[in-house]
């Protein structure tokens, strides 16, 4: 009986390596099919498609992770009552005119994306604001209404990856709001 666990943590380690398996190749099989993955594609991501080129998708996860680097900066700065390194990082993920076309650019497929995303960067720069005014707990709200932007953006969408060809299209068919689009 002695062995007993043991077995148990072998069965399990099967179990897992079945697993991960079963997932590599679903995942292999996800990659071959995504040129030809279409918007009415039985999913269980329920989540609306951020339809964008391979490079615009790759392009905006390394955003994404900037944006999480800035927010742990902010919050690092916070620690130390550091008020103008709160408001040099929470600079990175505010409102700029660059900011803009890029955000319209990517939702220039997607209806609504936009929208999002520059709320979520005018909301970073009460960050900044607060920090300007040295009001500690006015940057913790702030923070926690930018934060709310963030995982609110990420409960609506997900990203698909789209060839030229349906990206012409739809960005041809959607009509354009906002900031004018990139030449
Ligand atoms: C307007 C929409 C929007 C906003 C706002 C937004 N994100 Fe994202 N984010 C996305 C999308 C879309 C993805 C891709 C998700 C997917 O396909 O599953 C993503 C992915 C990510 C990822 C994963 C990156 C990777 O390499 O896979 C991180 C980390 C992330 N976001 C952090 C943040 C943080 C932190 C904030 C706020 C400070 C934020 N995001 C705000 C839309 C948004």
């Amino acid at each position: 009986m002695i062995r007993a666990p043991h077995a148990i943590f072998t069965l399990a380690g099967v179990g897992l390596l079945a697993l991960t398996l079963a997932y590599g190749v679903r995942a292999q099989r996800a990659v071959a099919d995504a040129p030809s993955l279409r918007s009415d594609a039985p999913t269980v991501d329920q989540r609306r498609p951020v339809r964008l080129l391979p490079m615009m998708a790759a392009h905006q996860k390394e955003n994404m992770r900037d944006h999480l680097l800035a927010v742990q900066q902010i919050v690092a700065a916070l620690a130390a009552d550091d008020f103008a390194g709160i408001a040099k990082a929470a600079g990175r993920i505010g409102y700029s005119d660059a900011m803009a076309q890029m955000c319209t650019h990517m939702g220039a497929a997607t209806p609504g994306f936009m929208e999002m995303a520059l709320n979520f960067h005018r909301t970073a720069d009460t960050i900044a604001d607060a920090a300007r005014n040295h009001d500690r707990s006015g940057v913790l709200t702030a923070i926690n209404q930018t934060l709310q932007a963030c995982t609110g953006c990420h409960a609506a969408f997900r990203q698909e990856v789209v060839d030229e060809a349906t990206w012409k299209q739809m960005t041809s068919t959607v009509p354009s709001s906002g900031p004018p689009r990139e030449p």
